[in-house]
């Protein structure tokens, strides 16, 4: 990474860490490598985040998207059945001074290419044992993808939901993978969650659906504040494929480093339900009544990182400006996903601003995630507030037991204009 680079991946992880977005896991004991908890903010924001994505998912009368919550352990016969067992591995290198192993493409610049032995294939999923009694039939893997657990289930949605061609079905939750080389902060962890839709269509109109969730998850992502800029396609070239993908395109962010994945669109033609059918002996077709046929329908998956793209969140939003002479930090949250939208901010600690401060909060927190901050001051509150990404915040003030108003801040402008107590909600529902 260029130094300048560095400097601001590592500016984006301090504020993160420091104002409780993320912590390190396990940290009163020294932290577990590449393992992290999300604090108040991070999970308000990563709720959000999940809410907009069903949300967007959702927002198209002609799509039918059933939701499912799948377990993380499943029968090891899924696994098998997918692929993964045999083909869910990286080729990996040791380092032979150190020791030290890395994905062989993604060895550091700096070693000595002639140090590191041939690669070899690792698989990445994690193994745990099922039960008391440990055997050979105790081996249990978490999942590597959510996109399984919608598989074993397609028949169970179809029946239930009598669904229809075309429909999707999605799946949210977390994912494990034994990285060998995790890193670049939440970019790239062990344990991390995804959001995943299988959408199962005829072959004929596969090419058509490819494109439409190509084109709607990139959306997605603008919708959420990220630039034009920082945002585009790569295809996979053949050799990249996946062993289940006819066709892959990924969306990638610009990130501190460079180029890297976001979300991959993947064509899985019926490689998945074919497999199931065969390893499971149950009957996976769907009756087609207008060919009068049994049918397997192609699929096609918008495969995102829930995390990852909260880490995206994090890199297009933060930025450094200079407000009355002095350089302020913030992040440029949209307004539906900042973990608080108001933060409401008497000027003194005195009884009667703050009974004013508590019924501005009843008033305001059932559409709108709101905070009372009174600690330090006020230069100080708007500074932390404008670090957390809040886009707006409310100040009380002596006058406003006179006016019954209070002045608004726009965190990106900094501008402040009054606006009357009774018309606030209004005010944030207009904006
Ligand atoms: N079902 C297909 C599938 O899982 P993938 O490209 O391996 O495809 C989809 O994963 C998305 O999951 C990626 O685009 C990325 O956003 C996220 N992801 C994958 N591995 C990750 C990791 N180790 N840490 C964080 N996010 C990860």
């Amino acid at each position: 990474m260029e130094k300048t680079n560095k400097d601001l991946f590592e500016k984006i992880v301090k504020v993160a860490q420091s104002r409780g977005f993320v912590f390190n896991a396990s940290s009163i004991y020294g932290g577990l490598r590449s393992s992290y908890d999300y604090g108040p903010l991070g999970v308000s924001l990563k709720n959000n985040l999940a809410a907009s994505w069903w949300k967007d998912i959702n927002n198209d009368n002609n799509l039918s998207i059933y939701p499912v919550d799948t377990a993380i352990i499943q029968s090891s016969e899924v696994w098998k059945a997918s692929g993964h067992l045999a083909e869910f591995s990286d080729p990996m290198v040791d380092y032979k001074p150190t020791g030290e192993r890395f994905r062989a493409d993604q060895v550091p610049d700096d070693l000595k290419k002639e140090d590191l032995t041939e690669p070899r294939q690792f698989n990445l999923m994690f193994e745990t044992n099922i039960g008391p009694v440990q055997n050979d039939n105790s081996a249990v893997y978490l999942r590597p993808e959510t996109a399984q657990g919608i598989f074993v289930n397609f028949e169970n949605v179809l029946r239930t939901m009598r669904a229809k061609l075309p429909f999707g079905i999605a799946n949210i939750g977390k994912s494990f993978r034994n990285e060998i080389t995790p890193g670049q902060f939440i970019f790239r962890t062990r344990e991390f969650e995804q959001m995943e839709i299988e959408f199962f269509c005829k072959e004929e109109e596969q090419e058509d659906w490819f494109n439409f969730w190509l084109n709607k998850r990139l959306d997605w992502y603008k919708s959420l504040g990220i630039s034009e800029e920082k945002l585009r396609i790569r295809n996979h070239e053949e050799v990249e494929l996946a062993h289940y993908a006819s066709k892959t395109s990924d969306i990638e962010f610009l990130y501190p480093w460079g180029w890297g994945e976001l979300e991959g669109v993947a064509n899985r033609g019926n490689f998945d339900l074919t497999s199931h059918e065969r390893e499971s002996g149950k009957d996976l077709t769907y009756f087609d009544s207008v060919s009068n046929k049994k049918i397997k329908p192609i699929v096609i998956e918008p495969a995102g990182g829930l995390t990852r793209t909260l880490f995206a969140i994090l890199c297009s939003s933060y930025d450094e400006d200079t407000v009355n002479e002095t350089t302020r930090t913030l992040f440029r949250f949209n307004f539906d996903i900042a973990p608080i939208q108001i933060g409401i901010l008497p000027l003194s600690k005195k009884d009667n601003l703050i009974s004013i401060s508590e019924d501005i909060k009843n008033n305001l927190q059932k559409n709108f995630r709101t905070e009372i901050d009174t600690t330090q001051s006020i230069g100080k509150r708007y500074r932390r507030q404008d670090e957390i990404g809040t886009p707006y915040c409310i100040t009380i003030d002596f006058e406003t037991i006179n006016d019954k108003s209070v002045t608004v801040r726009n965190r990106d402008t900094t501008n402040q204009e009054r606006v009357e107590i009774s018309n606030l909600h209004d005010y944030f529902e207009n904006i």
